[in-house]
């Protein structure tokens, strides 16, 4: 039975306030579960609860940090850590609005991987294990994010993440291994092109290169494959998520990118160009979060050979991801938990996206902390993907770490490679 629960304001990698909270049992089981926070986020998230006024420029949780330890604790404390389900609801209910803008999503969802992370730790399994009982052997792969652009870095690159996907490895060490070869070939090349400046990273740890078009990135992508000794498409793909809500102009109904503005269509063509001419196996947020209809005819014309994943479009909501599975307007979803505030509901939105034949992709968001409870969930759900920046700064190697130690771990780990795309590129 829940003994404690108690939150604190701690930091994240941006610098910015996020709550903590920590959860005793009384079998001595103990979990500590932390708030991300995102930048680019979609409209239709779970509310993050900030104080707003002078303490760290309004974004103090003070707020949500007191509703853990006046709200949440005296209704939880004493339920048993283990009905996960029964908690998130409890939290559900005593915030009582859409979108858990009373208590704040990142009061919930700190307490909510606390609760789990004590109920594991209190029945001495592993937090991948506890989720997904003994059939979790499955690693992820990882869409190492080694390019930054959009909101996330200082450059002019429209597209917010350029990713290589280590697929055609037997295992996710190598595939790590091979990636972080890559990064730093990258980084090298970088360097000698453009200066010392241009190795400075983003807030996802891959490098803010002074690049204004995407194709000059996947250009650089490609050559940092090469010149790690691997070969393009057929071991190490690429992925982007083009964030495009962001480049999305609402009252022209256009897309401005690389300073052009393109109608849906236009832009549609302009994915067509990229996946022909680059190994692309994904393209995130192609279109921007109400445009469930050009997302569809993307879908009808290149899901046979892309993931297209809905990130914005979905925000790990149930509903949403309804109404984007009856008008097949993806094939992948982007898994955050903070979007939709507990565990519980989580692991609702990937069971339905299972069922519907969408791959699930575990993913980070660019505020992050030292938890690793995201790699816990992709291996224990058997996601098949996980998102998780590069392979560079602590809040984004913590969770690669996590994955290291749990592949050695696992009786029998599995690396599905490129069986989780619809085909190799
Ligand atoms: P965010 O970005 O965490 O800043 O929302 C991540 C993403 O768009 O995938
Ligand atoms: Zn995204």
């Amino acid at each position: 039975l829940i003994k404690s629960v108690r939150g604190r304001w701690v930091l994240d990698s941006r610098g910015n306030p996020t709550v903590q909270v920590k959860v005793v049992t009384e079998g001595l089981g103990v979990g500590v579960g932390y708030a991300p926070s995102g930048a680019s986020t979609g409209t239709h998230e779970a509310l993050e609860l900030r104080d707003g006024g002078k303490e760290f420029h309004g974004k103090g949780v003070k707020r949500a940090v007191e509703n853990v330890n006046k709200m949440i604790a005296p209704v939880i404390i004493g339920m048993d850590s283990r009905k996960q389900y029964e908690i998130d609801m409890k939290m559900v209910e005593i915030d009582g609005t859409k979108n858990k803008a009373r208590i704040g999503g990142n009061a919930i969802v700190a307490t909510s991987i606390a609760v789990a992370k004590a109920a594991a730790h209190t029945m001495e399994v592993p937090l991948y294990q506890y989720i997904g009982g003994k059939q979790a052997n499955v690693l992820p792969v990882p869409m190492l994010n080694i390019i930054n652009g959009g909101v996330h870095a200082g450059n002019k690159l429209d597209f917010q993440e350029f990713m290589i996907v280590p697929a055609g490895f037997t295992s996710f060490s190598d595939a790590l291994r091979a990636s972080v070869e890559v990064y730093h070939e990258l980084k090298n090349i970088l360097k000698n092109k453009f200066g010392p400046l241009a190795i400075n990273v983003g807030d996802e740890g891959g490098f803010a290169p002074p690049l204004e078009r995407t194709r000059d990135a996947l250009d650089l992508l490609i050559e940092a494959i090469k010149a790690a000794g691997y070969s393009p498409g057929d071991q190490i793909a690429l992925a982007l998520d083009v964030a495009s809500s962001r480049l999305f102009k609402q009252g022209k109904g256009v897309y401005v990118v690389e300073g052009v503005e393109l109608t849906s269509d236009k832009l549609l063509e302009y994915y067509a160009g990229l996946v022909s001419d680059y190994p692309i196996v994904s393209i995130e947020d192609p279109f921007h979060e109400e445009d469930f209809e050009t997302f569809a005819r993307f879908t009808s014309e290149f899901g046979s050979k892309i993931l297209i994943v809905g990130d914005d479009l979905f925000v790990t909501n149930p509903e949403r991801l309804s109404r984007g599975i009856a008008t097949r307007a993806a094939n992948a979803i982007l898994v955050k938990v903070n979007q939709v505030g507990t565990l519980s509901e989580t692991f609702t939105v990937v069971d339905m996206a299972k069922t519907a034949g969408y791959r699930t992709i575990i993913s980070h968001r660019s505020g992050e902390t030292e938890d690793t409870t995201i790699s816990d969930i992709a291996v224990g759900v058997r996601a098949g993907l996980i998102k998780t920046g590069a392979p560079a700064r602590g809040e984004r190697t913590a969770k690669y770490n996590r994955l290291l130690e749990i592949e050695e771990e696992v009786e029998k780990p599995e690396y599905p490679g490129f069986t989780v795309f619809p085909r190799k590129p």
